[in-house]
């Protein structure tokens, strides 16, 4: 072997840099540049639809509570967060969030498939006091959010600003964001039809079980009963036949 050769770049680090950089650039090129040549980067996935309203408005108080410090919404595909969690996370499904809200701390478990695995009787009592249903819970209690009326007359333009970096809602949507809402946390109307045709599989009722007012719990448990309900993996197949 001729290791003289090898010597020179060595013992100059100016040599030594200018190989480490076209090292690491071929590196970045193969990485990055076959992104330029894709549409997109994100397969779409049957099912995906953005947050009604009322689960926007959720969303919005998850993330000013600092939901996330505690919680993951990413489930990795390794054996044991699949048999733990579920199917694990695609990125389609958090293609609507803005910000996402994977996290990258688990002081409490993954949410991402959180929708339907329990009832809004539980979350009511678990957010107004975790220890009430989780003994050993370390988890803080939110049970000012029951007690709050939702703020939400500025909610259209939540959707708009949603619409300007790319989320689809159309302006029916956003023109009809407020009565949705209400019509989501349970006031039932006429209008439900054209608001699930808006909104497939959105779910509809008193999600805090107070009538009176649609309050900030209304909204949470909305959104958290909604979670990682919107793709089926009875029918999804990651190798594309579902893929559209
Ligand atoms: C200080 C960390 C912390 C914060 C902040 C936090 N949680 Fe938790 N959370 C936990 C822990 C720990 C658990 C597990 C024990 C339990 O169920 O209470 C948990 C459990 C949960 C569960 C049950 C999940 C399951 O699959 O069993 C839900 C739902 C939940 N949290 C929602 C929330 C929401 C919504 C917020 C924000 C309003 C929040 N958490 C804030 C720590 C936290």
């Amino acid at each position: 072997m001729n290791w003289e050769k090898h010597q020179v770049v060595e013992k100059s680090s100016i040599l030594l840099v200018i190989g480490i950089l076209i090292v690491v650039a071929i590196g970045g090129l193969v990485e990055i540049a076959p992104l330029f040549w894709l549409s997109s980067t994100i397969e779409k996935v049957q099912g995906m639809r953005p947050y009604t309203p009322l689960e926007l408005a959720g969303r919005n108080i998850y993330v000013r509570e600092g939901c996330y410090l505690c919680h993951s919404q990413m489930i990795r595909s390794l054996k044991d967060e699949v048999e733990r969690y579920g199917h694990y996370s695609l990125a389609a499904e958090s293609m609507y969030d803005h910000p996402f809200q994977w996290g990258s701390k688990r002081t409490g478990p993954d949410i991402a498939r959180l929708g339907g695995k329990y009832s809004d009787e539980w979350h009511r009592a678990h957010m107004i006091d975790p220890r009430s249903v989780v003994p050993e819970s370390v988890m803080p209690g939110y049970p000012f959010l029951a007690k709050t009326k939702l703020d939400y007359d500025d909610i259209g333009a939540h959707l708009k600003a949603s619409a300007i970096v790319g989320v689809p809602y159309s302006d029916e949507m956003i023109e009809n964001a407020k009565a949705d809402l209400e019509l989501q946390a349970g006031a039932n109307t006429e209008a439900l039809k054209d608001f699930l045709a808006r909104y497939p599989k959105a779910q509809v009722r008193q999600f805090d079980g107070d009538p009176s007012y649609v309050s900030e719990l209304d909204a949470l448990i909305a959104y958290m009963q909604m979670l990682g309900t919107l793709v089926d993996f009875a029918t999804f197949d990651a190798a594309g036949p579902n893929l559209r």
